[in-house]
């Protein structure tokens, strides 16, 4: 079991970056516990990386096609990371699956556009639609090895309307999945949280903390 408190984010974005943008948001208010004290990507040129400079936030990129292999690529990500000292990485839209270097820099938070573990994998929005699906949603939770596998922290159902594409329907989670995740993000920090087994419990501890 570990029991920590969330103070320093770093936080991982592969696109348009609105669910940083609101744990930037969120955290200008020093009442919410956490900061977000850098931002990677594995891409340059996107409007996350752009969110985060106009806050003033030092970025990094490290692309896969740098290495000679994905192994070399994640312990460069893990250097990254650690050298902003986190007390955890927000994994918020990085499309690529982070390898144990990376696990063991900082604990992991995912989020995912769908109830896992129904439809993990890139194409969560897509594949749930594709089911027929009547009600979908997001998930937070803290990312291990596998694919969307991890312990989960919160999840939020919504609805699928008939009409609904892709798009649309990604559009309706994503408006859910940024509340929540700032909700839980803050949550951990504010009060603790305790990982045992595939159980992730926020607050309410008996014991002292430890990392
Ligand atoms: C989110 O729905 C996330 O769960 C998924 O990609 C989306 C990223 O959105 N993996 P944004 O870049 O935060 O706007």
């Amino acid at each position: 079991m570990c029991v920590s408190k969330v103070g320093r984010l770093v936080v991982l974005v592969s696109g348009s970056g609105t669910n940083l943008q609101a744990l930037l948001d969120a955290s200008a208010d020093p009442s919410y516990g956490a900061r977000v004290v850098a931002v990677g990507a594995d891409r340059e040129g996107i409007e996350g990386l752009v969110r985060a400079s106009k806050a003033g936030i030092p970025t990094f990129v490290e692309k896969v096609d740098d290495y000679a292999t994905r192994a070399e690529w994640d312990v460069a990500v893990a250097a990254r990371i650690s050298a902003y000292a986190p007390d955890l990485v927000v994994s918020a839209g990085f499309m690529k699956i982070l390898g144990k270097p990376t696990l063991q820099a900082a604990p992991l938070l995912n989020t995912h556009p769908a109830l896992l573990p129904s439809f993990p994998g890139a194409h969560g929005v897509r594949d749930a639609l594709a089911h027929g699906v009547k009600v979908t949603g997001c998930t937070v939770m803290l990312a291990d090895e596998g694919v969307d596998t991890g312990p989960i922290v919160a999840q939020e159902a919504v609805p699928v309307l008939p009409d609904d594409d892709e798009a649309v329907l990604h559009e309706r989670i994503k408006t859910v999945e940024r509340r929540l995740l700032v909700e839980i993000v803050g949550r951990m920090a504010r009060e603790g949280w305790t990982v045992s087994g595939r159980s992730v419990r926020i607050g309410n501890h008996t014991g002292g903390e430890s990392t």
